[in-house]
């Protein structure tokens, strides 16, 4: 019988399709990483503002409390974001002709509000509420991160399912004394987890039903 192709391309062919099912294995393993990857859930990338206003001089810096800006974080369910008149409660005073500013001198002139990108966001299927976990001692800094270091805000954490559910499922070691909840490095007392075993029976922290579905989705 004529031979048609050469002995050797049964080789040829045997590593032809060894290699593509190693490339599709690739793929999708470099496909999954990527998913879960920082790149993806957008932790530590910050969008452009309209001002860039900065958490580590006002916050860090200044010292200026957090409700100050996000006044409904303690009785609503969103934080909110500040008003242009809040920020000139101090900027018709302070640097009161810098380039950067500009936009916020306009926003007041016109009476249309600054139009700051979201940084955090969950789909509408999700039901969240900042005044709730602040109550029950669970920190800005815990979900947060470091905002006093962050000349641009940015993501501290992926804000998934799985993220929520890690604290759901095992609340008692993110907790801290609600009156500390807005202090940026806490540091830990020694009896921390006496405090912490307490805080769960004290604040009523239900932990049976905490990873019920229709907690966040109502
Ligand atoms: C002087 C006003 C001011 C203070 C004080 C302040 N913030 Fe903000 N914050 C802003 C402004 C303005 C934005 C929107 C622009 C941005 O994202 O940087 C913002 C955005 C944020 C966001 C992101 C919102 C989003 O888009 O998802 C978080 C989180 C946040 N602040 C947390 C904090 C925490 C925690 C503190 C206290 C430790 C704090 N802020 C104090 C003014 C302030
Ligand atoms: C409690 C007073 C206070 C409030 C409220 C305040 N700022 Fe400032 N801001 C300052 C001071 C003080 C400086 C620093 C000026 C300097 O460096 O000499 C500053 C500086 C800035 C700068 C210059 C860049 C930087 O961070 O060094 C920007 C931009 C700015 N603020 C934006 C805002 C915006 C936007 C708001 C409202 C969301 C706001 N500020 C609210 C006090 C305030
Ligand atoms: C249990 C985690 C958690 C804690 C604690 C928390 N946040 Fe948030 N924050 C979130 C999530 C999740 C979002 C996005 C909410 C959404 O998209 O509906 C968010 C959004 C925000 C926003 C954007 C505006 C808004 O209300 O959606 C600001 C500002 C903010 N947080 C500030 C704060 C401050 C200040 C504190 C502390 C006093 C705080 N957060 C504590 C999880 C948390
Ligand atoms: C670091 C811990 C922590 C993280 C992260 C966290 N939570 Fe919570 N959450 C708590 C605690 C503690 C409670 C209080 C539970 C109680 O009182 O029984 C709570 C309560 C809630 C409640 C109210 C439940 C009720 O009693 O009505 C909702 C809704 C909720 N969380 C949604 C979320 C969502 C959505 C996320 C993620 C975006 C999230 N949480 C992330 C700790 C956390
Ligand atoms: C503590 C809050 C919380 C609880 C409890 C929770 N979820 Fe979710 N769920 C979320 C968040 C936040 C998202 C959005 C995730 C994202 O955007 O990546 C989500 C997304 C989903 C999605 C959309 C697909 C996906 O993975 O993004 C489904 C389906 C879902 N949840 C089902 C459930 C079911 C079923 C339960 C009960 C076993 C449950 N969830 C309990 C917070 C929660």
């Amino acid at each position: 019988m004529p031979q048609i192709f050469h002995r050797s391309a049964n080789g040829i062919a045997r590593f032809v399709l060894w290699g593509a099912q190693v490339a599709f294995l690739l793929v999708i393993l470099v496909w999954t990483g990527l998913v879960r990857s920082e790149f993806f859930t957008e932790v530590a990338r910050a969008p452009r503002q309209p001002v860039p206003f900065s958490h580590r001089h006002h916050v860090g810096e200044l010292g200026i409390d957090c409700r100050y800006c996000h006044g409904g974080v303690e009785t609503s369910a969103s934080a909110g974001l500040p008003a242009t008149e809040v920020c000139m409660t101090c900027h018709s005073q302070i640097w009161t002709n810098a380039d950067m500013l500009a936009p916020v001198r306009e926003s007041l002139a016109s009476g249309e509000p600054l139009r700051w990108q979201r940084v955090h966001g969950l789909p509408d299927f999700v039901y969240f509420n900042h005044a709730i976990h602040i109550h029950k001692g669970v920190a800005c800094e815990t979900c947060h991160g470091d905002v006093d270091d962050m000349p641009l805000m940015m993501r501290a954490h992926s804000l998934t399912m799985g993220w929520c559910l890690s604290c759901h499922r095992d609340p008692e070691p993110n907790l801290r004394p609600p009156a500390e909840v807005f202090a940026m490095h806490w540091k830990p007392p020694e009896d921390i987890e006496r405090v912490r075993k307490s805080l769960i029976d004290v604040l009523g922290i239900d932990t049976a039903t905490m990873t019920d579905c229709y907690v966040c989705h109502r």
